[in-house]
């Protein structure tokens, strides 16, 4: 399995967003985690295309952008275009989450969906053949900073099992209240990319502590 750490730059300095991107640019991450927010979908907004773009410009690793807005589909492409890697919408955003996952498989990314904690990730078993991701949220989306909720991991266990007793060719990936003091039993939970924000950002030496998170 792999063991990805995606930092998500919703806690970096937006002042000094180039410098902390270059920073993430040398670091042992792979990913680096974008969420758009819209106001509607969460109670909170955060930035969109031109933030984007900074981003793009500055590094090459995987851009993983997490979008908690309504309707998706109406930006899926724009999202693609602006340098997205993989595009993950969620699941209690749309009523079409098939034509969303080949809208985006059609220019040229990876295609994720996203559960909130009061989700059933079985809901999500009916297209799962389809996705390249499942992205399982263990705060509610909206904010950094918050605790995760050990439920999660359960929902991780279940999504684990029917993805490889199927072969299924997808990702798991984890989102809020991760630091070095639980990923351990999210990695041995079965998940293979985890976004952490305060943690890394709040950190004396991101950089450092993104490693100690991959050693753990
Ligand atoms: C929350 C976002 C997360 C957030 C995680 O809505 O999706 O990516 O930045 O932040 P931490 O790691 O601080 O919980
Ligand atoms: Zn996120």
């Amino acid at each position: 399995m792999k063991r990805i750490i995606a930092p998500s730059i919703l806690s970096a300095d937006f002042g000094n967003l180039q410098r902390d991107i270059e920073m993430l640019d040398r670091s042992a991450a792979e990913w680096v985690h974008i969420d758009v927010m819209d106001g509607d979908f969460v109670p909170n907004i955060s930035f969109g295309f031109p933030v984007m773009s900074v981003v793009r410009k500055t590094t090459r690793k995987v851009l993983d952008v997490h979008l908690m807005i309504s309707h998706p589909e109406r930006y899926l492409r724009r999202f693609v275009e602006a340098g997205a890697d993989y595009v993950t919408f969620h699941h209690e955003a749309t009523s079409a989450p098939r034509q969303a996952i080949a809208e985006i498989h059609s220019v040229g990314a990876k295609a994720g969906v996203s559960v909130k904690p009061a989700t059933a990730v079985e809901e999500i078993f009916d297209y799962l053949a389809e996705l390249d991701m499942v992205l399982i949220m263990s705060v509610e989306p909206g904010f950094g900073g918050q605790s995760f909720i050990p439920e999660s991991l359960d929902k991780v266990r279940r999504l684990r099992d029917e993805i490889d007793r199927n072969g299924y060719n997808c990702l798991i990936e984890i989102d809020g209240g991760i630091s070095v003091k639980n990923i351990r039993e999210v990695f041995d939970a079965g998940v293979d990319v985890v976004v952490a924000g305060s943690s890394v950002f709040g950190a004396e030496n991101p950089e450092e502590e993104i490693v100690k998170m991959l050693n753990v």
